[in-house]
């Protein structure tokens, strides 16, 4: 989908906090529906480029989370995890006010090769490109999400029926999502993989996948000022030399990378 020129205003309808995520839910009522994996760059009229440290300036990359098109007008969902100023002052936004966003920008997911099983593997806020992506696929597709612990885990409500570890074994198994993705491979080698999550878990999955010599596509995050090519913020390498990951990716065929553990990325 291609964006509007310029920013537009989207009024938050709904807030939902689960554990250490909010959910927005806003009206965009002059913009496109979003495919799978795309995203928008979000930032707020109050409190933006302003105050103590007057920090955050430039607006944040938020992939959707979740897109109702029979909505009029079309409502769109985001997922955020507070880790700096501007997701601290996206997440406090209440029902009432008011989104500024640009979007949606990128490309997202590509529906798997003839006679693949999609299967879908999200880390933390990683899960939210994968959420929209299994709400398209439908609701038996099979998702592992991994969590750093309690607070985290109540992010997989936002996906059906979820296979769930979590770090501290507070929720599902104890250990790593990839050790869930390795025993689901093991059983299925026909699957085709989508991933979202932290650097090392996707540089994990890219390799076990290669090894397998599977499909996968990665959904990478980098520092992104722009979101729609201007500003080079974004570059990462490839065996195809460098793309900006806002308009190449940010969903990348992982055999086109050496490694996702790309400089920038993850938190
Ligand atoms: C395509 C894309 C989709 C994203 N989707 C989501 C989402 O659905 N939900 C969500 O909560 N976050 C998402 N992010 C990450 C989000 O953009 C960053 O967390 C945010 O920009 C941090 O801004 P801040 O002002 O709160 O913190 P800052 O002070 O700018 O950063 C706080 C910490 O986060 C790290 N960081 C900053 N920007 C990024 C980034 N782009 N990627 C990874 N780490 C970063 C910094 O190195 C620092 O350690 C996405 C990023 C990209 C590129
Ligand atoms: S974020 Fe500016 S070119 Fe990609």
């Amino acid at each position: 989908m291609t964006a509007p020129l310029g920013r537009r205003g989207a009024r938050i309808t709904a807030r939902e906090r689960y554990g250490a995520y909010v959910v927005l839910r806003c009206a965009d009522a002059d913009g496109p529906t979003p495919a799978a994996g795309q995203f928008y760059m979000l930032s707020c009229a109050a409190g933006w480029g302003g105050g103590e440290g007057e920090r955050p300036f430039l607006p944040r990359a938020f992939s959707v989370l979740r897109a109702c098109p029979a909505s009029a007008p079309l409502e769109l969902e985001f997922l955020v995890e507070d880790v700096g100023p501007g997701t601290r002052r996206l997440s406090e936004l209440l029902p009432g006010e008011e989104l500024l966003l640009t979007g949606p920008f990128g490309a997202g997911f590509r529906p798997p090769h003839r006679g693949r099983r999609p299967l879908l593997v999200g880390g933390g806020v990683g899960l939210a490109p994968l959420a929209i992506w299994q709400d398209q696929l439908g609701p038996d597709t099979t998702a592992l999400l991994g969590f750093r612990d309690a607070m985290h885990a109540p992010g997989a409500e936002l996906m059906s029926a979820p296979r769930v570890a979590t770090e501290d074994g507070s929720a599902g198994h104890r250990g790593l999502v990839t050790e869930l993705l390795a025993a689901e491979l093991e059983a299925d080698p026909q699957a085709e993989v989508y991933a979202c999550g932290p650097p090392a878990m996707l540089e994990a999955i890219r390799a076990l996948c290669a090894e397998l010599e599977l499909p996968a596509q990665l959904a990478l995050e980098s520092g992104m000022a722009c979101g729609f090519g201007a500003c080079f913020g974004c570059v990462v390498p490839t065996r195809e030399g460098y793309v900006r990951l806002c308009l190449e990716g940010p969903v990348l065929d992982a055999h086109l990378l050496e490694t996702a553990a790309v400089a920038g990325a993850g938190h």
